[in-house]
């Protein structure tokens, strides 16, 4: 048998974390034949709550959880750490400006990378949930020199469920019959989603929708208009309806994210969509953690490349980068 994998969720203790812990002491992160050690790393004043999660999760009986460990010390947290979800971040308080909490952050995520290049498995995998992910994930990779770039990812896989869910909607199809959707850029609603290499059960999406909207004029007005500031605004959304932020939503998204990296995309699943370190790839600049559409053999995930993007698309991308530019900047200093 394979040992079992260690997972560290940090801000256990929060919203997101409640969900993720049962999806993954389940076995919906890696499946039905891995087992897994769950550490839950919290501050001082969410310990209580992770504790409380660490109970009901043996009350669960899970038979993949071979143990739960709640701590406060990131080298314990970290130590032998195979997969690191980082949740717990320092949401925007009243009157905070920008810069004041991508500091704040840059707080968190400077020394939560280093304690992952000292105490985590050498081969350890990274994904920012707590945001701004974009720039957290930045600020992690660059406390931890050591490990590769693309073992920090942070999570645009939201934003591409998102996207194809909204779309499968529109065409009234399943979601399952979508693929090669991309998102783009930053986790913000300076996001670009992008549906011009898609297809709906194997034909292109944008031909699908013209019919759908009576011709191909029609079709970019809705993508303009509904589709791509609905999905970039969805957080916003779920929040007024729902009188709460996404949660279970967010979580399915990590899984997903995290399986996919891990085990690979199945071979007709298209691509799908991660924030990963930039290489230069289509003109966004080398360092900034940024959204691509992405594939996965198991491996790591590798930016999809070659694609013809039109004029339209470059300038939305380009709006998105520039605002990862100006979060590189404003945490500059703190790098
Ligand atoms: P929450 O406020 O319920 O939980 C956050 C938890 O993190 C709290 O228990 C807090 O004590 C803990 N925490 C704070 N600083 C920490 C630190 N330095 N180390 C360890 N734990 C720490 O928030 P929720 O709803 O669980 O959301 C978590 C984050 O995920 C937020 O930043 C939210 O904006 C982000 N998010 C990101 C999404 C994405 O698609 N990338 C989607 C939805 C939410």
């Amino acid at each position: 048998a394979q040992t079992p994998v260690t997972a560290t969720i940090t801000g256990a203790g929060g919203q997101i974390g409640y969900a993720l812990l049962f999806r993954i002491a389940a076995g919906d992160l890696l499946g039905p034949d891995r087992e897994v050690r769950l550490r839950l790393l919290e501050i001082p004043q969410g310990l209580r709550s992770a504790e409380g999660a660490a109970l009901e999760l043996q009350d669960g009986a899970f038979p993949l959880l071979r143990g739960v460990e709640v701590t406060d010390d990131a080298a314990i947290g970290f130590d032998g750490c195979d997969i690191a979800l980082l949740v717990g971040s320092r949401p925007r308080g009243p009157g905070m400006e920008r810069a004041d909490l991508l500091a704040a952050n840059a707080g968190i995520f400077g020394p939560q990378g280093a304690a992952i290049q000292e105490h985590a498995a050498p081969d350890v995998r990274v994904v920012v949930v707590g945001n701004p992910a974009n720039t957290n994930a930045l600020i992690a990779r660059a406390a931890a020199p050591e490990l590769p770039d693309d073992r920090f990812t942070a999570l645009t896989r939201l934003d591409h469920n998102r996207a194809v869910g909204q779309l499968a909607a529109a065409l009234d199809v399943g979601a399952g019959a979508i693929r090669d959707v991309a998102i783009w850029g930053n986790h913000s609603a300076s996001q670009f989603p992008d549906v011009a290499h898609a297809t709906v059960d194997g034909r292109p999406a944008m031909q699908a929708l013209a019919e759908r909207f009576g011709g191909a004029e029609n079709a970019a007005g809705w993508l303009d208009d509904e589709f791509v500031p609905r999905v970039a605004k969805r957080g916003a959304e779920i929040i007024e309806v729902r009188g709460s932020s996404s949660v279970a939503s967010a979580a399915n998204a990590t899984i997903d994210h995290v399986r996919d990296w891990m085990l690979g995309r199945p071979a007709d699943a298209g691509w799908t969509s991660a924030a990963v370190v930039s290489h230069g790839e289509y003109g966004v600049p080398e360092g900034l953690v940024s959204s691509f559409p992405v594939t996965s053999d198991g491996s790591g995930y590798r930016t999809v490349e070659g694609l013809d993007v039109d004029a339209r698309a470059r300038a939305r991308i380009a709006a998105s980068v520039a605002e990862l530019v100006g979060e590189r900047e404003a945490v500059a200093g703190l790098l």
